[in-house]
Formats: C-alpha cells, sequence, structure tokens
C-alpha cells in the first residue's frame, strides 16, 4: 500500500531509509536533492550570502511580496526583528511600504532594523506596541507580520491592524498553542488572519530575482551577517543567536 511519503533517496548502511529534513537536509557537506530544489545564479554572486537566502530571507521577503502582496504606500509592522523579521521590514521597504514599523525587545536588533528599513521603531518592553502602531498608524497598520512564533505576539499582530488589513504569522507557533483573536472584529473590521510557510516562495523564480535584488544594492544581506563560523562551531552559533548577541552566522565548509 502507498504511505503518501516519497521513497527516500538515501538510506544507511543497514538499509533503513533516511529522509532530508524539507527534502534537503541541513549542515550536510554534500546533498542529494530534486531537480526542483537546484536553479542556476548569477556568477557573480558570493555564496556566502546567497547562503542566507535560501530559508530566512527567502521567508521574510516572501511573506510581504507574495503571501501578503503588500502594495506599495501600505503600512506595515514587523514584530520580532531575527533574520526572518528583517527580512520581511527588507521586503516592505523594497515594495515601497511606509511607514515600516520595526517591534524587538532588544534594542541592537531595532538599530539594525532602522538600516534595512524601518521607518519606525518600538521597544515592547519599554512601550505597548500595540498603542504604539496605532498611534504611528493613526488607527493601526494595513499589515502586520508576526516573526517570533508565540501565540501573544500573534494576538498583537491581529490588535495591531486596523479595518480591512491583514496580519501575516510567520513565527512557528507550536502545534499545541491557541490564538485567540475577539471574534466580533472577524467580521466587523474585515480583517484577515493568514500563515506564510517559506513565504508561499516559488524558489526558481524567487531564487534569482533575490540575487539580482542583492547585487542591485536593495537587498541588504551583508548587514544581516554576524561571524563567519566553522561546522564544528554550529552550536555556538547556535546559542548567540539564541541570546541575542548575533542576527546571522555563516557556516564556511
Ligand atoms: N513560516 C516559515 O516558513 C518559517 C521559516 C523559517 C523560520 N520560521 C520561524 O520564524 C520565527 C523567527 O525566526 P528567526 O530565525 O528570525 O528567529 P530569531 O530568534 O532570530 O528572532 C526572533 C526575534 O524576536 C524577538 N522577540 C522575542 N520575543 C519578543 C516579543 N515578545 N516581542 C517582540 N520581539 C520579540 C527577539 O529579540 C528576536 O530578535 C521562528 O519561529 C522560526 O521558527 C518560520
Amino acid at each position: 500500500m502507498r504511505s503518501g511519503r516519497p521513497t527516500p533517496s538515501l538510506r544507511f548502511d543497514d538499509g533503513r531509509g533516511c529522509t532530508a529534513f524539507a527534502g534537503l537536509g541541513s549542515f550536510a557537506e554534500e546533498l542529494l536533492v530534486h531537480e526542483r530544489a537546484v536553479v542556476k545564479i548569477r556568477d557573480e554572486m558570493p555564496l556566502d550570502r546567497a547562503a542566507l537566502i535560501g530559508c530566512g530571507v527567502t521567508t521574510g521577503l516572501g511573506a510581504v511580496m507574495r503571501t501578503a502582496a503588500v502594495p506599495a504606500g501600505s503600512s506595515v509592522v514587523v514584530i520580532g526583528c531575527g533574520g526572518i523579521g528583517l527580512s520581511a521590514v527588507q521586503g516592505a521597504r523594497i515594495v515601497g511600504a511606509t511607514p515600516i514599523i520595526a517591534v524587538d525587545l532588544v534594542a541592537s536588533k531595532l538599530e539594525t532594523a532602522r538600516t534595512l528599513g524601518a521607518t519606525h521603531t518600538v521597544h515592547a518592553s519599554e512601550t505597548d506596541p500595540v498603542a504604539a502602531v496605532h498611534e504611528i498608524t493613526g488607527g493601526g497598520a494595513d499589515y502586520s507580520f508576526e516573526a517570533i512564533g508565540l501565540s501573544a505576539t500573534a494576538e498583537q499582530a491581529w490588535a495591531m491592524i486596523g479595518i480591512g488589513g491583514t496580519a501575516t504569522v510567520i513565527g512557528m507557533l507550536p502545534m499545541t498553542s491557541q490564538v485567540t483573536i475577539p471574534g466580533g472584529e472577524i467580521i466587523l473590521s474585515e480583517k484577515k488572519l493568514q500563515g506564510s510557510l517559506m513565504g508561499g516562495n516559488r524558489f526558481r523564480l524567487d531564487m534569482p530575482k533575490f540575487i539580482d535584488l542583492y547585487l542591485d544594492g536593495r537587498l541588504k544581506l551583508d548587514e544581516m551577517v554576524s561571524a563567519t563560523i566553522g561546522l564544528d562551531e554550529v552550536n555556538d552559533g547556535y546559542a548567540a543567536m539564541k541570546a541575542g548577541k548575533t542576527l546571522r552566522s555563516v557556516i564556511a565548509f
């Protein structure tokens, strides 16, 4: 009987199938991938910058450009300024959104958000972020993006948008979590809540487009790399990112 799962292309020595995360695998020095996961990019693109686009940048840019399809002139708020949220901030700048409000708990992340396109920043441990966004936008943002993965901030994303607004959750909420929104607002305010998986990307179209944006100077990747590390330092790289000390570390194989 067919299980619906593809047959693993890799096997352990004892014959058991070995599936690769997301069909790719992570931190492997050699990969076996489907042809749809391969695309030719411009020769002048440095690979230690292209590496950032593979997940985080594509997710943040795609959430803005594809999932929400934010039109120029819209007001945007991004909650969480890690690699994903800052890519959403950049996406908002590239499509011509204004104002672009970045929310985080770490001052250095907010400073980086300014350099990448945020017009306003809100330090969420010092200010009520929902009230601040309503004040800056005069009644709520057109689009909000949650880039953390918490129920509380997903609920803030809903509360930050105004009438007709759209809240997009990018952060990976735990499977058992619940997000509570006021039922009456769904109809009376025509607000929308949606999720975005990998920015709804179409890899073979989007990857070359994002490379063009970097080489044209519109997508800033150099600013997102805090350190270059070896594969044996991968756990330290994660610890530094979780502690808010780094934005992204690139592994040089
Ligand atoms: N939807 C997808 O396809 C997809 C793809 C990749 C990653 N993700 C998810 O996106 C989320 C963000 O990933 P990341 O790599 O940018 O994480 P990160 O840890 O680098 O960034 C999270 C940011 O949120 C800030 N933060 C934490 N709590 C906050 C709060 N209460 N208010 C405001 N800011 C707060 C942190 O200071 C940090 O800057 C994760 O949940 C990740 O799993 C989703």
